[in-house]
């Protein structure tokens, strides 16, 4: 499966947006992350729509939208109407997953599920013909910079072996403290998708950041 980048703009800086999600576009990213969160299920308020509505009008990258919002199901309209290439939500927040996996599909855009670090695999078993991505967080959901959390290793390859054995071909993201240098165990564990927020906004040259980071991934 081709491995991709997704730089998360949690961590650019808001007063030049535009400028910023260019330059990672430049610098080789393969999707824009985007971190919505609802001071609910996460303990920290960041961006809705609107935001991704400009996003949208900045780039033609794919916009990889994370919604950490309670109540996904209400906002799903807005967030396909915004410009959302992929639209991931969790289970921990979702009342009926299956449902939400399928009225993001139904409206086009791809669906993905997240598990928190401490979800076990088990909750998305029953919904793999609903999702076109599964996010494994290497940190709990709520805020940029946080440390990548090592246990989270054997889960990414657990995931790719339940995978395996149903015959599935679903591309593994992983969200949460990568950066270049464990980027390769990540890679190597399984993942697909690499999210990076601080790992990339807070280096000097993002194109030197992300040719590091395909480097070390051999892409
Ligand atoms: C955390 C978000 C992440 C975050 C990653 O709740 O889902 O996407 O922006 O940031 P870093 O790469 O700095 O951990
Ligand atoms: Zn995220």
């Amino acid at each position: 499966m081709k491995k991709l980048i997704a730089p998360s703009i949690l961590s650019a800086d808001f007063t030049c947006l535009e400028k910023e999600i260019r330059a990672v576009e430049q610098a080789g990213a393969d999707y824009i992350h985007i971190d919505v969160m609802d001071g609910h299920f996460v303990p920290n308020i960041t961006v809705g729509p609107f935001i991704i509505e400009a996003a949208k009008r900045c780039t033609n990258l794919p916009l990889d939208v994370h919604l950490m919002i309670e109540n996904a199901e209400l906002y799903i309209a807005d967030f396909v109407n915004a410009g959302s290439s992929i639209l991931t939500v969790h289970p921990e927040a979702c009342r009926h997953l299956q449902r939400t996996l399928k009225c993001i599909k139904d409206k086009n855009v791809k669906p993905g599920v997240a598990l928190n670090p401490a979800t076990p695999l088990c909750a998305i078993e029953h919904i793999l013909d609903d999702t076109e991505m599964i996010l494994i967080m290497t940190v709990n959901p709520g805020f940029g910079g946080q440390k990548f959390i090592s246990a989270m290793i054997p889960k990414i390859k657990m995931l790719k072996n339940m995978l395996n054995t149903a015959g599935k071909i679903i591309p593994i993201e992983v969200d949460g403290g990568i950066v270049v240098d464990n980027i390769a165990e990540v890679a190597n564990a399984g993942g697909d998708i690499f999210v990076s927020g601080s790992g990339i906004f807070k280096t000097a040259d993002y194109k030197k950041t992300i040719s590091e980071m395909k480097k070390r991934i051999n892409i």
